[in-house]
C-alpha cells in the first residue's frame, strides 16, 4: 500500500491528513520509488492554502509534494537504466508528499552514496532554479550579484554556486542568518528601509546583477542598485517584473541540470542544510514554511 498526504479542501495546514491507496504499477517508461524524503517548498503551502486555484485547480483527495529521494522499488517493462535497489532523486509532480511515488525514468537522477537522503530531496527544485537563474542572468567571474532572501533555499544555492563561478556575493537576511551567510561566502546585509545604501557600504565596487527570491521592494530597491535592468531577476513577482522592466528568471529544469548539481553536493562544493520534520508532522512542517522565514531546505523524513 502507498500512505499519501491528502487534502479535500483548500485551507491551513491542518487540511492535509493521511490516506491509503494501493500501489500503482510502473507501466512502460516508469519505475516505482520507495520514497525515503521529500522536499516542501513555497508552492505546496500557496497550492494547499487555494491562492493558486484559479489558474491550478486542485482533484479532491489531492496530493501534494513535487521534490522525493528514494530507493528504486520497479521497473516498468522496458526500463533498462534503472532496476531495483537504485537509489534516487528526482521530481514527482503533486505526489512526493507520500510512501511512494510512480515516475518516468527519464525524469530519474541517481542518489551518489555520499548524499544522504534528506539532503538529496533538499536538492530537487531549489537547486535547479538557482541553477537556471545564474545561467540565464549569465552571473560569472568578475561580477558583483546581489542575492535577495539569500538564507532560504534557491537563495542558499544561488549563493555558492556564484561563488563556484567566481562572482563576489552580497546576500539580504534577518541578522539571526547573518553568519550562516557569511559560511556560504556571501557578505550578509539586512533586508529592509535603506537596503541601496546598506548594499553600497557592502561592496567594493559596483553591483552587476541582482537575483531576487522574495519579491515586493526588492525589485524596485534591485533597480536602484543594478544599472542594467536585463541583468536584474526574480522567481517571485512577474507582475513587478512586468512593471519594472526586469526579468523572470525561471527556467532550464532537467534531469541533466539536476545531475550536475548532485554532483557538486557529492563532492562537498555545494550544500542545502535540510530542516527535517519526520514524515508525520508534515501539519508542522507546513506551518514552518508559512512563516516565510528560516534557512536551508524544509525536508519531510519518510525512513
Ligand atoms: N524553491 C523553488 O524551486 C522555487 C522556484 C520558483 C519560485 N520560487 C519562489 O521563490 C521564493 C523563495 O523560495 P525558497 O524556496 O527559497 O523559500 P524559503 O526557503 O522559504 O526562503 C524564505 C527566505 O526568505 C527570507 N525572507 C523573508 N522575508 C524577507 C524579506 N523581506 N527580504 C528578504 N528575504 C526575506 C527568509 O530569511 P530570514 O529567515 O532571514 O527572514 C528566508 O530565508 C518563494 O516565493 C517561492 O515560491 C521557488
Amino acid at each position: 500500500m502507498t500512505t499519501a498526504a491528502v487534502f479535500d479542501r483548500f485551507g491551513p495546514p491542518d487540511v492535509l491528513y493521511f490516506a491509503e491507496m494501493p500501489d500503482s504499477e510502473p507501466g512502460p517508461g516508469e519505475v516505482r520509488v520507495r520514497v525515503a524524503a521529500a522536499g516542501v517548498q513555497p508552492f505546496d503551502v500557496k497550492f494547499r492554502s487555494g491562492a493558486m486555484s484559479a489558474f491550478m485547480p486542485a482533484t479532491f483527495p489531492q496530493r501534494l509534494g513535487n521534490e522525493y529521494a528514494g530507493t528504486v522499488e520497479a521497473v516498468g517493462p522496458d526500463v533498462a537504466e534503472f532496476s531495483a535497489g537504485d537509489e534516487v532523486l528526482g521530481s514527482a509532480m503533486l505526489c512526493a508528499y507520500a510512501t511512494h511515488v510512480v515516475v518516468p525514468a527519464a525524469t530519474v537522477v541517481r542518489k551518489p552514496a555520499t548524499l544522504d537522503f534528506p539532503s538529496a530531496a533538499a536538492l530537487v527544485a531549489a537547486s535547479q532554479t538557482a541553477s537556471g537563474a545564474l545561467d540565464e542572468l549569465s552571473v560569472g567571474a568578475g561580477d558583483t550579484l546581489l542575492v535577495h532572501a539569500a538564507a532560504g533555499s534557491v537563495g542558499t544555492v544561488a549563493v555558492q554556486l556564484a561563488r563556484l563561478r567566481g562572482a563576489t556575493v552580497i546576500g539580504t537576511a534577518s541578522p539571526a542568518n547573518h553568519d550562516y551567510l557569511r559560511s556560504l561566502g556571501a557578505i550578509p546585509v539586512a533586508y529592509g528601509d535603506g537596503l541601496p545604501a546598506r548594499v553600497a557600504s557592502a561592496a567594493a565596487g559596483p553591483v552587476t546583477v541582482a537575483l531576487d527570491a522574495i519579491g515586493g521592494d526588492a525589485i524596485a530597491q534591485s533597480t536602484e542598485i543594478v544599472a542594467d535592468r536585463h541583468r536584474i531577476g526574480t522567481i517571485v513577482d512577474d507582475r513587478l517584473a512586468a512593471e519594472h522592466g526586469i526579468r523572470v528568471v525561471r527556467a532550464g529544469r532537467s534531469p541533466e541540470r539536476l545531475s550536475q548539481v548532485v554532483a557538486l553536493a557529492a563532492r562537498g562544493e555545494l550544500v542545502l542544510p535540510p530542516r527535517a520534520y519526520a514524515w508525520k508532522d508534515v501539519v508542522e512542517a507546513h506551518r514552518d514554511q508559512e512563516t516565510g522565514h528560516g534557512r536551508g531546505k524544509i525536508v519531510l523524513v519518510m525512513e
